[in-house]
């Protein structure tokens, strides 16, 4: 079996100080997919430092481009159209790279793509992406574990996006990159209204792509013959962001934090004010500063689609609430099944039971440092995170999932204050 770093976190430490967000890794991951439209050169800057964008980096490579990427930039040239096919051992490392083939279809009119694979927080289907090609007019089989796509050119249609528990962010990202080179006028009901994609939307605009309705749930894209090369920068990471906003208020700690979108966390930060804690914008307009008292209050959380409390931020404000005094019922409305971390925050010694989608926190139990496992990105920082508060020193083994989406985590908690350190395999 593989080894993987860990984390050996000295709980106690108040954070202090100013940290910097960078930018979203789900803004830059169908963005550089959507690189795959155009013949010419883009330039994608503000781009996270991490492991799935590497992932990406080198799938694009597989499929005929030029990438050339250096600190927060990434320079993409395409130099060969005949290479259509995502294979298994990039895609299934994270379920980004299945919306490559949107792009693949438009441009090429073929592209062979991996069923994903990505965080296991449960079923993660992806016939809504599917539908919404079928109905652009391409052929999507699956066969052996792949989508095999063809169409000859795109035609617009009437699509509608919504599934069992919302539209779907990535499935959204798939067919509006598709659409935009379809022929005639493509409207998408029930379309993902998550910042990501309105970011997504915004580059594709930059490229010469024509579409209406950007940033709510009726996208009017109107198909263009071709996309023009752009230099584009991506929006700041607003899960990273509220995961420093949940470390200042589990150590109780006072953090100003640079980089960030406040209207994009307009229910994480609603949330955290219903605990106890302090939220304010800095004068620059484009930070915000975190206080926490001592005492927080107990508070029923509930993730939704945006721009309700992001899925993404369901484990980090658990870990919270495991330091609040009181009951707090967790109702993930996303994806129901996204718990495996519960049994990990028990074995520090927190108290939460699960009745089907709704976690019930009993908090305020003081937390034990313990060796625990993280089981996919989100969790692995919210374990971190009960690291700080916990007596004594916590392990969190596999933080490879925690590498895919967040770029120099331990230093950015180091510089704050923390006392965490990386232990190599
Ligand atoms: C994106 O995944 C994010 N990933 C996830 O973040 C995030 O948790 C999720 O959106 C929800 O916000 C990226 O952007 C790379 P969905 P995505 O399709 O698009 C159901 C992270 O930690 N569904 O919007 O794959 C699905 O089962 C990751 O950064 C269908 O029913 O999620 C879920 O219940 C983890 N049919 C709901 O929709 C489909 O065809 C939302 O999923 C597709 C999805």
């Amino acid at each position: 079996m593989a080894e993987f770093d860990r984390f050996s976190v000295e709980g106690g430490a108040r954070l202090t100080g100013r940290v910097r967000v960078s930018g979203s890794k789900n803004a830059a991951l169908p963005i550089l997919a959507a690189t795959l439209m155009t013949d010419e050169p883009c330039v994608v800057e503000g781009v996270p430092d991490l492991h799935d964008v590497r992932t990406m980096v080198e799938t694009l490579r597989s499929l005929g481009v030029e990438v050339e990427h250096t600190g927060t930039t990434v320079r993409t040239r395409v130099v060969n159209e005949d290479l259509c096919t995502a294979h298994y051992d990039l895609v299934s490392r994270m379920r980004a790279g299945f919306c490559v083939l949107g792009p693949l279809i438009a441009k090429r009119g073929r592209g062979k793509v991996s069923l994903p694979g990505g965080c296991k927080i449960g079923a993660r289907p992806v016939e809504l992406h599917r539908k919404g090609l079928v109905a652009l007019g391409a052929e999507v089989p699956v066969r052996h574990g792949y989508v095999e796509g063809e169409a000859d050119r795109l035609h617009g249609a009437e699509i509608f996006l919504g599934g069992a528990f919302g539209s779907s962010v990535l499935g959204t990202a798939n067919v509006l990159t598709a659409a935009t080179l379809a022929d005639g006028v493509t409207v998408i009901e029930g379309a993902a209204l998550e910042p990501e994609i309105e970011d997504l939307a915004r580059f594709l605009v930059c490229m010469g792509a024509r579409i209406q309705g950007i940033g709510t749930h009726r996208l009017e894209i109107h198909g263009v013959e071709r996309l023009d090369g752009t230099t584009y920068r991506i929006i700041p990471d607003r899960i990273e962001a509220g995961t420093l906003m949940a470390a200042a208020a589990i150590t109780r700690g006072d953090v100003e934090l640079e980089n960030i979108c406040l209207d994009h966390l307009v229910a994480v930060v609603d949330y955290l004010r219903a605990l106890g804690v302090s939220v304010e914008k800095t004068e620059s307009g484009l930070g915000c500063r975190v206080t926490a008292p001592e005492r927080l209050g107990p508070c029923d959380l509930n993730t939704h689609p945006y721009p309700g409390i992001p899925t993404d931020m369901q484990a980090q404000l658990m870990a919270v609430l495991c330091t609040v005094d009181g009951t707090s019922a967790v109702n993930e409305k996303v994806f129901p099944d996204r718990f495996i971390h519960v049994g990990e925050f028990n074995r520090m010694g927190a108290r939460i039971s699960k009745e089907g989608a709704v976690a019930i926190v009993d908090g305020g139990h003081r937390l034990s440092g313990a060796p625990v496992e993280a089981p996919d990105l989100r969790a692995a920082a919210a374990l971190v995170l009960a690291g700080l508060v916990a007596e004594g020193v916590t392990e969190v083994s596999r933080i490879d999932h925690l590498d895919r989406g967040y770029a120099k985590f331990e230093e950015k908690l180091g510089a704050l204050g923390a006392r965490i350190q990386r232990v190599g395999a």
